[in-house]
């Protein structure tokens, strides 16, 4: 099951940075040494079994978006899955009123060739704002963009590529395209229930991305999924450069015990429990009997 999942936006946004981080195991100071994308780099990801992303990064300098609009627009707008149009916060008027119009241009040639397309804007390097500036900004942007969008409905994200802001959006915008998600948190639903932990979370083997969860107990920090994601993944990077490969992680404090151990050929699950003192055997052997209704 193929998807075409289009990324656009203008030169030196960060699309090729953000597509060389989740899919390609970059760490984000080695962004810097990337160079201007060239036409189109087309990759295949597989994600999930027989779901495979069918990335097109769209290289932004201004040649090649005219040529995309006039003499590839069929071939580039025609059975897309997902547009993700990349902002850099840093546009300001005329330049940002350029991109506007390039998005604007995108959108109707996505109306016109893929019309149940789903959008998602990403308002990018966020981090190059002051912290206490950054919703504000956000906001604003993000009501324009969505105000001039109609009818098409769009979905923004602040992201970065320094923070783990970039591992929520992409998980929200890859969970719009897993089938069947819903059979997925039922099962997950089940087993955190026969289990009694407070949070079950299913993660894609390769990028770390949040597939799904199952949340039994409040906590205040709404953003620590992707925190996960963003640190677990790191930690992987650094294992693999010292030649070991990451499988299973354990950690316990006076009041939770967690676990992150590879689930099915392509996730790994971290169940969290409220018992410090559990052992670790039995909630081994948990997932492990869980395997196979997930496979
Ligand atoms: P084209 O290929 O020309 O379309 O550009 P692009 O959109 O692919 O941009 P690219 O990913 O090559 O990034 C350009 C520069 O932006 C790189 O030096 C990145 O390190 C930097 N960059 C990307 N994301 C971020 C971010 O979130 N914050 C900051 N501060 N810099 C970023």
């Amino acid at each position: 099951m193929k998807k075409k999942v289009l990324l656009m936006g203008k030169s030196g946004s960060g699309k090729t940075s953000m597509r060389s981080i989740i899919f390609a195991n970059y760490i984000a100071k080695d962004t810097r040494r990337l160079g201007a994308t060239i036409d189109v780099e087309h990759s295949h990801v597989r994600f999930l079994g027989n779901l495979v992303l069918n990335l097109w990064d769209c290289g932004g300098q201004e040649a090649f978006m005219e040529n995309y609009f006039v003499s590839q627009r069929e071939n580039i707008f025609r059975n897309v899955e997902v547009l993700i149009y990349v902002f850099d916060i840093e546009s300001r008027d005329e330049e940002l009123k350029k991109d506007l119009r390039y998005y604007q241009t995108c959108l109707s040639a996505i109306y016109e060739n893929s019309p149940s397309a789903k959008v998602f804007c990403l308002i990018h390097k966020m981090d190059l704002l002051q912290e206490d500036q950054r919703d504000k900004i956000f906001s604003e942007r993000e009501n324009e963009i969505i105000n001039m969008s109609k009818p098409v409905k769009c979905t923004c994200f602040k992201t970065s590529i320094w923070d783990e802001t970039l591992y929520g959006a992409w998980s929200s915008i890859v969970y719009k395209l897993i089938p069947n998600v819903q059979e997925l948190e039922q099962s997950l639903k089940l087993f955190a229930d026969l289990m009694e932990c407070d949070e079950v979370l299913l993660f894609e083997r390769a990028t770390f991305l949040i597939i799904s969860f199952c949340e039994r107990a409040s906590h205040r920090d709404v953003h620590r999924f992707e925190k996960v994601s963003n640190i677990i993944k790191g930690f992987k990077l650094s294992c693999s450069k010292l030649a070991s490969q990451f499988t299973a992680m354990e950690v316990r404090n006076s009041n939770f015990a967690v676990f992150i151990d590879i689930f099915t050929p392509n996730t790994y699950i971290m169940v969290v429990m409220s018992e410090p003192n559990i052992p670790s055997a039995a909630v081994l052997l948990n997932i492990k009997n869980a395997r196979k209704h997930f496979e």
